[in-house]
C-alpha cells in the first residue's frame, strides 16, 4: 500500500500529462493525467487543473440540513445535542442502524466530511473521475485519514479513511462491486446536472441498482426558469425542473415515492442576480426531492 501522498506525487510523475488547450480565447496550460482525457471526463479535468469549481461550498448543504432527517430519522440532532452526534435512540452500543451513504460525482464535497463524521453513518463513498478532486479532499479534511490506495479492476482506484471510501473513475463504469455494496442513501447535489442530458436515463438507472431495498435519495438540482433559450438550455449545470424529475424518476418500478421537499430561490443576493442575468437566466431555483425505494423489488 502507498500511503496517499507519495501515491499522488508517483503518479502525477509518471501518468500526467501536458496539454495545451484553448478556453473562451486564451491559451491555459493545464497538467491532468492521460486517464482524464476521456470525451466524459476531459472538460472536468480542465475545469479542475484551473480550480474553477464554483459549486464547491464551505459548509454543509443547507438542504441537507434542512432535510438530513428525512433520510435519515435522527441524523440532524437537535441544536442542543452537539455536532457530530445523532439522536442515539437510532443506535445500539454497537452503532447497529449506521448507514451507508453514496455521492455520485461527489468532488470535494464537505457534505462527505460531515457525514462521514455523524454517528449514524457507517461509511460514505463518493466517487468522482476526476484525481485532483480526491486529492484535495484528502488534503483539506486531514482528520478523515485518507492514506490507502488500492486498484479495483482496471478501472477505479480507491483511497480509504476514516468512514469514507474514495473511488477514482469513470461513473458510469460502477456497479456494486466496486462500490463494495448497495447503500442506504445516495446523496446527489449538482451531480445529476453536472452530466450531459443525454446521459441522465442511465445516470438514474445506475442509481437504482445502487440503492437498498427502502434506501432514499436526497435530490437537489437546479432550474433555470426562466431567461433566454440558449440560457435556460447551457450548462454544466444542466436546468432540471419538475417534469424532467418526474420523466426520470416517477414511473421507475423501483421508486416508491418520489417528493418535493422545497425550492430556494438563487435570486435573493443582488451579487447571485447579476451573476446569473448576466448569463442570460432571469429566474433561477435550487429544487430538493426525496426519493424513497420500494422495500420490497421485483426486479433487481
Ligand atoms: C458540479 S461538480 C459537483 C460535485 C459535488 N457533487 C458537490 O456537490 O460539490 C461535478 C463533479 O462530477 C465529476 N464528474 C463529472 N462527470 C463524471 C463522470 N462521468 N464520472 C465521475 N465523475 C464525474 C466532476 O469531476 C466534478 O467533480
Amino acid at each position: 500500500m502507498l500511503h496517499v501522498k507519495e501515491y499522488f506525487f508517483k503518479s502525477n510523475f509518471l501518468c500526467e500529462i501536458l496539454t495545451l488547450f484553448i478556453d473562451t480565447n486564451k491559451c491555459i496550460l493545464s497538467m491532468h493525467r492521460k486517464d482524464e482525457d476521456s470525451d466524459i471526463l476531459i472538460r472536468w479535468a480542465q475545469r479542475w487543473s484551473i480550480s474553477k469549481t464554483g459549486w464547491q461550498k464551505s459548509d454543509p448543504h443547507h438542504f441537507l440540513i434542512k432535510h438530513g432527517n428525512d433520510i435519515i430519522p435522527g441524523l440532524i440532532p437537535s441544536s442542543d445535542s452537539g455536532a457530530g452526534s445523532c439522536d442515539s435512540e437510532l443506535l445500539d452500543a454497537d452503532n447497529h442502524g449506521a448507514k451507508r451513504v453514496f455521492f455520485p460525482l461527489c468532488g470535494k464535497t464537505v457534505d462527505m466530511k460531515f457525514l462521514a463524521e455523524n454517528k449514524a453513518i457507517k461509511e460514505v463513498v463518493g466517487v468522482d473521475g476526476i484525481q485532483k478532486a480526491l486529492k484535495e479532499f484528502a488534503e483539506e479534511n486531514p482528520s478523515l485519514n485518507i492514506k490507502e490506495v488500492d486498484q479495483i479492476g482496471s478501472s477505479f482506484e480507491k483511497f480509504v479513511g476514516n468512514n469514507v471510501s474514495l473511488l477514482k473513475g469513470n461513473y458510469f463504469d460502477i456497479d456494486e462491486e466496486v462500490t463494495g455494496g448497495r447503500f442506504d442513501v445516495i446523496v446527489d447535489r449538482a451531480s445529476i446536472v453536472a452530466i450531459d442530458p443525454s446521459l441522465r436515463d442511465d445516470y438514474v438507472s445506475i442509481l437504482g441498482k445502487l440503492i437498498k431495498p427502502g434506501g432514499s435519495i436526497l435530490l437537489i438540482t437546479i432550474d433555470r426558469r426562466a431567461g433566454t433559450d440558449e440560457a435556460r438550455s447551457a450548462g454544466p449545470p444542466f436546468s432540471i425542473d419538475d417534469t424532467e424529475i418526474q420523466r426520470l424518476y416517477g414511473s421507475l418500478d423501483w421508486v416508491e415515492s418520489l417528493t418535493k421537499l422545497s425550492e430556494h430561490n438563487e435570486f435573493e443576493t443582488e451579487e447571485d442576480k447579476k451573476r446569473w442575468t448576466m448569463q442570460g437566466v432571469d429566474s433561477l431555483f435550487e429544487l430538493c426531492y426525496v426519493i424513497k425505494a420500494k422495500k420490497l423489488r421485483s426486479s433487481m
